[in-house]
């Protein structure tokens, strides 16, 4: 039963319609602002303003629910985000690791998130990697690698593989992955991962202050679970999104949208 509805915050604010978000807790005699503090250390609130915040408040005997219906104007949040950050916004992004090996037989592996799909026939592959990076290096050395999406079941060590060691040391060893030779080329796979997507180097091109490795794709070699409906099972596997920093997801659930 509510007992009392009221609206709160600065004036004229000119709120957006609609609920982006709600916070609930039980709280007697509760002051709002406290309330607002117990939303932020709750890391509800995180870095909202509340000065910028509009609150539709409802005070239900000794529960209050606090819904934001307009928290930040968007201007003001547009200030904040920098062109460089578009990235964060085109995510998830899926995570891949890249497998190489150099003249001297030395392999490396190591995750990427900016791949992409470029053409179908050609079949071929894009992964933008600094010009600085041992994989870059490989790539130009012997020609080939493996892109091999990484799934729930070893996604912290696909992650761990960023480590950053001398050529000469794998990061297979480092992290507990196991290599898995190749049907078609020299560079290793992963033998926990189901699939293995083995590429022969067809061009570089930079691309700002990234290289596009181009992979023709030559083998997909897979294990039988790795499979459904002739692409990755990742109702089963779970496939991991970079999204920015520390931040990943696992997506397991597939929609149908008619198209
Ligand atoms: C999830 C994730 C995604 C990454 N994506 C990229 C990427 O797309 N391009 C890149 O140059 N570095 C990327 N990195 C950083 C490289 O993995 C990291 O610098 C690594 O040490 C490079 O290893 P290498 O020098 O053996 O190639 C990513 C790191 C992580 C954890």
């Amino acid at each position: 039963m509510i007992e009392r509805r009221t609206r709160i915050g600065r004036e004229n604010l000119n709120p957006a319609p609609g609920t982006l978000s709600g916070y609930e807790k039980e709280l007697p005699n509760v002051n709002l602002w406290q309330f607002i503090e117990q939303g932020k250390k709750d890391k509800f609130i995180r870095d909202r303003k509340p000065s910028r915040i509009y609150l539709e408040v409802l005070i239900e005997q000794k529960k209050i629910s606090i819904f934001f219906l307009s928290h930040i104007r968007v201007e003001k949040m547009s200030d904040k985000i920098k062109p460089q950050d578009y990235f964060g916004f085109i995510g998830p992004r899926p995570t891949v690791c890249v497998s190489t090996i150099d003249s001297n037989g030395n392999t490396n592996i190591a995750p990427y998130s900016f791949v992409t799909p470029l053409s179908f026939d050609p079949p071929l592959i894009g992964v933008a990697a600094a010009e600085s990076r041992d994989t870059t290096a490989n790539c130009r050395e012997t020609e080939n690698f493996v892109v091999i999406p990484v799934t729930e079941d070893w996604a912290e060590k696909g992650v761990k593989t960023e480590v950053s060691l001398p050529r000469e040391e794998s990061e297979f060893e480092e992290v507990g992955l196991t290599e898995k030779k190749s049907k078609k080329i020299s560079a290793p796979g992963v033998k926990e991962a189901a699939i293995n997507i083995e590429c022969e180097f067809h061009k570089e091109e930079k691309i700002g202050d990234h290289i596009l490795l181009v992979g023709k794709i030559v083998f997909i070699n897979t294990d039988i679970e790795g499979v459904k409906n002739g692409r990755l099972n990742l109702e089963d596997l779970g496939s991991l999104g970079h999204i920015k920093g520390e931040e990943f997801c696992i997506s397991k659930t597939v929609s149908r949208i008619e198209r």
